[in-house]
């Protein structure tokens, strides 16, 4: 049975959002999830993220996967009351202090920053704080969705490092041209409920998808 998914409309009626996929995603991929507002990224992403059921076939992770999922919300489990250390303290909770600060530095975090209560940071600050948790666990699947929404550039280009640097697997959904060209070896288009799979990197993709010239 082939991967797909409906979702409930209000008025009881259903909407399929994505049918008949089958594939494999393998060890070290870098994979964008592309298609126009609406199209079923994020249901697709969700699905894979073990966070929605998928409403035909299965989708199975391998042995020693260890999944780690961004939402387009993820800054909203985030719990106000702490500060950015003891956020990611909670995360790595036998680290040193030095540690911390570090990993504090390498996502922007500099001086008395730290200290800032998590309901006292912009969107962009609490998006670095979620991906520095998340960075640090022994995740080797990570699953983005629109991870770069609320970062400025220098903190886009500290994510980008970071995921260039990653030795897992990544399935992201982005609408920064700069990241997926430096980022993506695969596109997965989803287009009409169908997803296309283009087996190349980003410019690959524009190229043989026909989309370089209508591209933003
Ligand atoms: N939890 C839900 N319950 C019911 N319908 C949903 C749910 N989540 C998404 N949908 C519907 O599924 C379709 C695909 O939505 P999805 O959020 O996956 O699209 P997307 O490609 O991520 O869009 P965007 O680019 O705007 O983020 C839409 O029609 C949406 O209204
Ligand atoms: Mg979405």
């Amino acid at each position: 049975m082939t991967l797909g998914k409906v979702w409930p409309r209000p008025d009881g009626s259903e909407k399929s959002v994505f049918g008949g996929i089958t594939g494999v995603i393998r060890r070290q991929e870098k994979i964008a999830v592309v298609g126009v507002n609406g199209a079923g990224k994020s249901t697709f992403l969700k699905v894979l993220a073990g966070q929605a059921e998928p409403s035909t076939g299965s989708m199975n992770l391998g042995a020693n996967v260890y999944p780690g999922y961004f939402s387009q919300h993820a800054m909203d489990i985030l719990d106000p009351r702490k500060t950015v250390l003891e956020t990611l303290q909670d995360s790595m909770p036998t680290a040193h202090l030095g540690t911390l600060r570090n990993l504090c530095a390498a996502f922007l975090f500099q001086g008395d920053d730290i200290y800032k209560r998590i309901d006292k940071l912009s969107g962009g600050e609490k998006s670095r704080v979620v991906l520095a948790t998340m960075l640090v666990q022994p995740i080797n699947l990570l699953i983005l969705d629109e991870p770069t929404n609320h970062l400025d550039i220098q903190s886009r280009e500290t994510l980008l490092a970071a995921l260039q640097n990653f030795t897992g697997t990544v399935v992201l959904v982005s609408h920064d041209r700069h990241f997926l060209r430096c980022l993506i070896n695969r596109v997965f288009e989803i287009d009409h409920g169908e997803m296309r799979i283009y087996n190349g990197n980003y410019e690959y993709y524009l190229e043989k998808s026909g989309r370089e010239h209508r591209a933003a």
